[in-house]
Protein backbone atom coordinates (compact mmCIF):
# COMPACT_ATOMS: atom_id res chain seq x y z
CA UNK A 1 0.00 0.00 0.00
CA UNK A 2 1.23 3.53 -0.93
CA UNK A 3 1.75 5.44 2.25
CA UNK A 4 1.02 9.79 2.33
CA UNK A 5 2.61 11.00 4.97
CA UNK A 6 1.05 13.65 6.91
CA UNK A 7 3.30 16.32 8.21
CA UNK A 8 5.02 16.48 11.36
CA UNK A 9 3.43 17.49 14.26
CA UNK A 10 5.72 16.37 17.33
CA UNK A 11 3.72 16.24 20.90
CA UNK A 12 4.55 18.77 22.87
CA UNK A 13 5.28 17.96 26.28
CA UNK A 14 2.55 15.37 26.22
CA UNK A 15 0.00 17.31 24.19
CA UNK A 16 -0.61 16.51 20.67
CA UNK A 17 1.41 19.12 18.36
CA UNK A 18 -1.58 19.11 16.26
CA UNK A 19 -3.03 20.82 19.14
CA UNK A 20 -0.46 22.66 20.06
CA UNK A 21 0.12 23.94 16.55
CA UNK A 22 -3.78 25.37 16.13
CA UNK A 23 -4.54 26.21 20.18
CA UNK A 24 -4.00 29.53 19.61
CA UNK A 25 -6.43 30.42 16.50
CA UNK A 26 -8.66 29.60 19.38
CA UNK A 27 -10.68 33.49 20.80
CA UNK A 28 -8.51 34.72 23.70
CA UNK A 29 -10.21 33.76 26.94
CA UNK A 30 -12.60 31.44 25.00
CA UNK A 31 -14.37 28.63 26.12
CA UNK A 32 -13.34 25.07 25.30
CA UNK A 33 -15.32 21.77 24.83
CA UNK A 34 -12.82 18.88 25.45
CA UNK A 35 -14.36 15.54 24.73
CA UNK A 36 -13.55 12.26 25.86
CA UNK A 37 -10.88 14.22 27.37
CA UNK A 38 -8.90 11.10 29.14
CA UNK A 39 -6.05 12.60 31.36
CA UNK A 40 -6.82 15.95 30.27
CA UNK A 41 -3.42 17.02 28.78
CA UNK A 42 -5.36 18.82 26.26
CA UNK A 43 -7.66 20.68 29.02
CA UNK A 44 -4.61 21.04 31.09
CA UNK A 45 -2.96 22.79 28.14
CA UNK A 46 -5.78 24.91 27.44
CA UNK A 47 -6.64 25.87 30.60
CA UNK A 48 -2.90 27.16 30.93
CA UNK A 49 -3.24 29.60 28.25
CA UNK A 50 -6.59 31.05 29.78
CA UNK A 51 -9.12 29.37 27.78
CA UNK A 52 -11.84 28.33 29.87
CA UNK A 53 -12.48 24.17 29.67
CA UNK A 54 -15.69 21.86 30.10
CA UNK A 55 -13.87 18.76 30.61
CA UNK A 56 -16.11 15.53 29.30
CA UNK A 57 -15.24 11.75 29.39
CA UNK A 58 -17.31 9.07 30.49
CA UNK A 59 -14.33 7.39 32.86
CA UNK A 60 -15.10 9.32 36.06
CA UNK A 61 -11.45 8.36 37.82
CA UNK A 62 -9.59 10.83 34.86
CA UNK A 63 -11.95 13.60 35.98
CA UNK A 64 -11.03 13.99 39.65
CA UNK A 65 -7.68 15.48 39.48
CA UNK A 66 -8.71 17.60 36.60
CA UNK A 67 -11.81 18.92 38.86
CA UNK A 68 -9.00 20.59 40.90
CA UNK A 69 -7.20 22.42 37.96
CA UNK A 70 -8.03 26.19 37.58
CA UNK A 71 -9.79 26.91 34.17
CA UNK A 72 -11.38 23.69 34.14
CA UNK A 73 -14.66 22.33 34.56
CA UNK A 74 -15.10 18.36 34.46
CA UNK A 75 -18.29 16.83 33.36
CA UNK A 76 -18.91 12.71 33.91
CA UNK A 77 -20.54 11.48 30.69
CA UNK A 78 -21.53 8.78 28.64
CA UNK A 79 -20.98 10.56 25.24
CA UNK A 80 -22.42 7.47 23.42
CA UNK A 81 -25.16 6.29 25.45
CA UNK A 82 -26.23 9.86 27.60
CA UNK A 83 -28.24 12.89 25.86
CA UNK A 84 -26.08 15.19 25.12
CA UNK A 85 -26.36 18.02 27.11
CA UNK A 86 -24.98 20.84 24.57
CA UNK A 87 -28.35 21.70 22.48
CA UNK A 88 -28.17 25.14 23.53
CA UNK A 89 -24.58 25.91 24.13
CA UNK A 90 -21.62 27.00 22.13
CA UNK A 91 -18.26 26.68 22.78
CA UNK A 92 -15.40 28.72 21.04
CA UNK A 93 -13.75 25.87 20.13
CA UNK A 94 -13.76 22.04 20.64
CA UNK A 95 -11.49 19.69 20.78
CA UNK A 96 -11.44 15.96 20.28
CA UNK A 97 -8.42 13.65 20.23
CA UNK A 98 -8.10 9.88 20.06
CA UNK A 99 -11.66 9.34 20.38
CA UNK A 100 -14.69 8.65 17.65
CA UNK A 101 -18.22 7.98 17.84
CA UNK A 102 -19.90 9.02 14.51
CA UNK A 103 -23.31 10.15 15.73
CA UNK A 104 -21.63 12.72 17.60
CA UNK A 105 -20.19 14.81 14.81
CA UNK A 106 -23.36 16.72 13.38
CA UNK A 107 -23.55 17.66 17.80
CA UNK A 108 -20.06 19.05 17.43
CA UNK A 109 -20.55 20.62 14.49
CA UNK A 110 -24.13 22.36 15.94
CA UNK A 111 -22.36 23.38 19.13
CA UNK A 112 -19.87 25.52 17.63
CA UNK A 113 -19.99 29.45 17.77
CA UNK A 114 -19.97 31.68 14.94
CA UNK A 115 -15.91 31.68 14.26
CA UNK A 116 -15.56 28.74 16.79
CA UNK A 117 -12.12 26.33 16.11
CA UNK A 118 -12.79 22.84 15.97
CA UNK A 119 -9.79 20.89 16.25
CA UNK A 120 -9.91 17.21 15.97
CA UNK A 121 -7.26 14.27 15.30
CA UNK A 122 -7.92 10.75 15.56
CA UNK A 123 -7.02 7.36 13.69
CA UNK A 124 -7.91 6.61 10.53
CA UNK A 125 -8.60 3.06 8.04
CA UNK A 126 -4.80 1.44 7.60
CA UNK A 127 -4.09 1.86 12.04
CA UNK A 128 -5.00 -1.64 12.15
CA UNK A 129 -1.49 -2.48 10.48
CA UNK A 130 0.12 -0.58 13.56
CA UNK A 131 -1.58 -1.59 16.43
CA UNK A 132 -4.81 -0.29 18.10
CA UNK A 133 -7.39 0.71 17.64
CA UNK A 134 -8.38 -1.45 14.60
CA UNK A 135 -12.08 -1.32 14.80
CA UNK A 136 -13.21 -0.22 11.92
CA UNK A 137 -16.07 1.97 14.14
CA UNK A 138 -13.27 3.69 15.60
CA UNK A 139 -10.68 4.38 12.60
CA UNK A 140 -12.32 6.94 10.27
CA UNK A 141 -12.50 6.99 6.20
CA UNK A 142 -10.37 8.13 4.09
CA UNK A 143 -11.43 11.89 3.63
CA UNK A 144 -13.84 11.47 6.37
CA UNK A 145 -13.29 14.60 8.33
CA UNK A 146 -12.69 16.81 5.55
CA UNK A 147 -16.40 15.48 3.86
CA UNK A 148 -18.20 16.33 7.35
CA UNK A 149 -16.89 19.80 7.73
CA UNK A 150 -17.76 20.50 3.94
CA UNK A 151 -20.94 19.21 5.01
CA UNK A 152 -21.28 20.63 8.09
CA UNK A 153 -20.36 24.06 6.44
CA UNK A 154 -16.87 24.44 7.98
CA UNK A 155 -14.24 26.27 6.79
CA UNK A 156 -11.22 23.75 6.41
CA UNK A 157 -8.36 25.09 7.89
CA UNK A 158 -5.96 22.60 7.68
CA UNK A 159 -6.68 18.74 7.21
CA UNK A 160 -3.99 15.77 7.25
CA UNK A 161 -5.04 12.29 6.01
CA UNK A 162 -2.55 9.55 6.22
CA UNK A 163 0.81 7.52 7.82
CA UNK A 164 2.46 10.18 10.73
CA UNK A 165 5.40 9.18 12.67
CA UNK A 166 4.20 11.35 15.15
CA UNK A 167 3.85 10.77 18.41
CA UNK A 168 4.01 6.57 17.00
CA UNK A 169 3.82 4.70 14.00
CA UNK A 170 0.07 5.43 13.09
CA UNK A 171 -2.60 6.08 10.87
CA UNK A 172 -4.06 9.72 11.33
CA UNK A 173 -6.68 12.01 9.92
CA UNK A 174 -6.31 15.64 11.20
CA UNK A 175 -8.73 18.34 10.95
CA UNK A 176 -8.90 21.65 11.75
CA UNK A 177 -12.04 23.95 10.49
CA UNK A 178 -13.98 27.16 11.78
CA UNK A 179 -17.46 27.69 11.90
CA UNK A 180 -18.23 30.71 9.70
CA UNK A 181 -18.69 34.01 11.61
CA UNK A 182 -21.99 35.32 11.29
CA UNK A 183 -21.99 38.51 8.39
CA UNK A 184 -24.14 41.64 9.98
CA UNK A 185 -26.62 42.14 6.82
CA UNK A 186 -26.82 45.82 8.57
CA UNK A 187 -23.34 46.55 8.78
CA UNK A 188 -22.17 44.76 5.88
CA UNK A 189 -19.07 43.64 7.79
CA UNK A 190 -17.71 40.68 9.68
CA UNK A 191 -18.70 40.30 13.07
C1 LIG B 1 -7.71 7.06 23.75
S1 LIG B 1 -8.42 7.99 25.05
C2 LIG B 1 -8.12 9.66 24.47
C3 LIG B 1 -8.06 10.63 25.58
C4 LIG B 1 -7.71 12.06 25.18
N1 LIG B 1 -8.63 12.63 24.23
C5 LIG B 1 -6.31 12.11 24.66
O1 LIG B 1 -6.11 12.15 23.45
O2 LIG B 1 -5.40 12.08 25.49
C6 LIG B 1 -10.16 7.81 24.73
C7 LIG B 1 -11.02 8.41 25.82
O3 LIG B 1 -12.38 8.30 25.42
C8 LIG B 1 -13.14 8.07 26.58
N2 LIG B 1 -14.41 7.49 26.18
C9 LIG B 1 -14.63 6.29 25.61
N3 LIG B 1 -15.93 6.07 25.44
C10 LIG B 1 -16.55 7.18 25.94
C11 LIG B 1 -17.92 7.54 26.07
N4 LIG B 1 -18.89 6.73 25.69
N5 LIG B 1 -18.22 8.74 26.61
C12 LIG B 1 -17.24 9.57 27.04
N6 LIG B 1 -15.93 9.27 26.95
C13 LIG B 1 -15.59 8.08 26.41
C14 LIG B 1 -12.27 7.11 27.39
O4 LIG B 1 -12.66 7.06 28.74
C15 LIG B 1 -10.90 7.68 27.16
O5 LIG B 1 -10.56 8.59 28.17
Amino acid sequence: MALTHVGTHPPVSGVSGWVARWAGSIVPGGTVLDLACGSGRHARRLAALGYRVEAVDVDASCLTALARTPGILTRCLDLEGEAWPYQDVLFDAIVVTNYLHRPLLPKIAAALAPGAVLIYETFRTGNESYGKPSSPAFLLHPGELLAFAHQAGLLVTAFEDGFSANPKPSMLQRLCAVKPPLLSPERGRLE
